[in-house]
């Protein structure tokens, strides 16, 4: 059968759409703990976007990134036609931009602990940049490789978005498909078990920082 027809998320979403304020992590909790997710436009302003975009361009432009692999185990594979992003994980103490967009995802994290007693332990997040025309199919991120993700989130970073560049994110949300375009600032959160998600393909390249709140491994250390 068809899928349902997404609804646009400039409408649909507006229960859990929010501005950035001190009431922006309280309606991101509530998006979590009511339907399982949440659109945060402008949670962070355009000038660390611009800055985190011309970062995430020459990281390209250098052939810093990597295709993004599917699968797990020996099934590990770049598959374009399921996949076709080119991804650098963050580490090390990255740029100025970087641990200030880190400040302030944790600052989310710290906060969504405090409303939800999710257990959220640490972020891990890439860059990610697809190329005009690559997608990413319908998919759950808590994978057999990814157990201790709890909430995914997603930055975009792309100024000057346009409605008919398409590269939407469509989450399959319980009341029916959600598409939230890939403006710059934006952030979408959603629980990683529950949400099954795809990316559509765009007409322009679609810039994004992409990261999970994971809880502590089961067994793992206690300190
Ligand atoms: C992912 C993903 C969504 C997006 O990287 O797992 O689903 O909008 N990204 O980029
Ligand atoms: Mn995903």
């Amino acid at each position: 059968p068809a899928a349902a027809r997404p609804r646009s998320a400039r409408r649909s979403a507006d229960a859990a759409r929010m501005t950035a304020g001190p009431a922006l992590v309280d309606a991101i909790a509530d998006g979590l703990a009511g339907p399982g997710w949440a659109i945060a436009p402008d949670f962070v302003p355009h000038g660390l976007v611009a800055t985190l975009a011309a970062a995430l361009d020459a990281k390209l432009a250098s052939g810093e990134l990597r295709e993004a692999a599917v699968g797990a185990g020996a099934r590990r594979a770049v598959r374009p036609e399921i996949r076709g992003d080119l991804i650098q994980w963050l580490a090390g103490e990255g740029s100025a931009a970087e641990r200030e967009m880190l400040t302030r995802l944790d600052a989310l994290r710290v906060a969504l602990n405090g409303a939800l007693q999710l257990g959220l332990h640490e972020l891990e997040c890439h860059y990610a940049s697809y190329p005009p025309g690559a997608c990413y199919t319908r998919h759950l991120d808590r994978s057999p490789a990814g157990v201790e993700r709890v909430v995914s989130v997603v930055l975009y970073l792309n100024p000057g978005w346009h409605a008919d560049d398409g590269g939407e994110l469509r989450l399959y949300a319980p009341s029916g498909a959600v598409d939230v375009a890939p403006h710059g600032g934006t952030l979408a959160a959603f629980l990683s078990e529950r949400l099954e998600h795809e990316v559509r393909p765009a007409v322009r390249p679609r810039r994004s920082l992409t990261g999970w709140f994971r809880r502590r491994p089961v067994g793992g250390p206690l300190a």
